[in-house]
């Protein structure tokens, strides 16, 4: 193999820059020559590709994003459009990809690995840290700590007017920032789709709360949760607890951006690296990941279609801890 390219693809995650960096670097490192692919797979089909240099990458570990640009692509669901993808990388001589991204990205790397046979190591890349094969992806870290810092300024408002705040946190799916984000934020309830929560609980909770004299609370609420956004579960409890002062805010894209946390920068490197070597040694069609902190490659297949199971003793600790 003597030309790789490496893209982002999906929604951006804080890390993705220092592993476009660790593939570019380790790359050159070993002699091969290395390509960056501009809006992920729409960049693909439209030829969106140029030659990366050391210099190329320099100055990007701390910024938060990434410089390749990123995509949902729709075209690329479509057999003409992999075929253009394919025309365009044969055209450059690259023989092999590091796709970065998450789960859409890994499900469009399959289908194109199976009619193409182009080899592809990917990189988890996403702030929802939904990917089975890995404990965490890129981004995760950092968008837990964006959400922190905005909850705790949230806090200090619940507490000045007695009030409930019910903050809606990203995840389409998944309950993983909220849960870390009511640990780490001393939430007093978190709604995640993992588990099946109620209104009647949720009430009841506040309910209990408000009757032991508490005064402000924060109540969680992943994005996927099932049984309704933060906004219409808000609504169903202000009607059984008027009483309570409700406020809700829904803290969005801000997850998605900001320098990468340290644990992020480091991950991305040695992520980058693992998925170069992983291409060198002859590996395809396998996501690079770090499970318990040792380097594992696991099939797309595993990585699309198996549940990552959320971690029990953090499930029972917000339980405790959230009374
Ligand atoms: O990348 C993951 C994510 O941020 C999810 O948490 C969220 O549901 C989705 O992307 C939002 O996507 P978009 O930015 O395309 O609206």
């Amino acid at each position: 193999m003597k030309k790789i390219a490496v893209f982002t693809s999906g929604g951006d995650a804080p890390g993705m820059n220092a592993c476009i960096r660790a593939v570019v670097r380790s790359s050159l490192f070993y002699g091969l020559q290395v390509y960056g692919i501009y809006k992920g797979y729409n960049g693909m089909i439209a030829g969106e590709i140029k030659e990366l240099h050391s210099q190329s990458v320099s100055n990007i570990i701390q910024r938060g994003g990434t410089i390749l640009k990123s995509a949902r692509s729709e075209e690329f669901k479509t057999k003409e459009g992999r075929a253009k993808a394919y025309e365009n990388l044969k055209t450059h001589g690259i023989e092999g990809l590091v796709a970065i991204g998450g789960n859409g990205t890994f499900t469009g790397a399959e289908l194109f690995h199976a009619e193409y046979g182009i080899p592809i190591v990917g990189v988890p890349g996403t702030i929802d840290n939904d990917l089975y094969g890995t404990d965490y992806t890129l981004g995760f870290d950092t968008a837990v700590n964006t959400a922190l810092e905005a909850i705790d300024k949230i806090r200090d408002t619940a507490d000045s007017h007695d009030r409930v705040f019910f903050i809606e946190v990203m995840g389409r799916d998944s309950g993983y920032i909220a849960m870390e984000c009511g640990i780490g934020g001393g939430a007093e309830i978190v709604l995640i789709p993992e588990r099946d929560d109620s209104i009647d609980n949720v009430i009841s909770t506040l309910r209990d709360g408000f009757n032991r004299s508490k005064t402000s609370s924060i109540v969680i609420v992943a994005e996927g949760e099932e049984i309704g956004n933060a906004n219409s579960i808000a609504r169903l409890v202000k009607n059984k607890l008027k009483q309570l002062d409700i406020r809700v805010t829904t803290l969005g894209h801000i997850q998605r951006g900001g320098a990468p946390s340290g644990y992020d920068r480091t991950l991305g490197s040695r992520l980058g690296l693992a998925a170069v070597e992983g291409l060198m040694k002859g590996m395809s069609n396998v996501m690079a990941g770090m499970v318990n902190n040792q380097l594992i490659y696991t099939p797309f297949g595993d990585t699309i279609r198996k549940k990552k199971q959320i971690n029990q003793d953090l499930m029972r600790l917000v339980q405790i801890l959230s009374i």
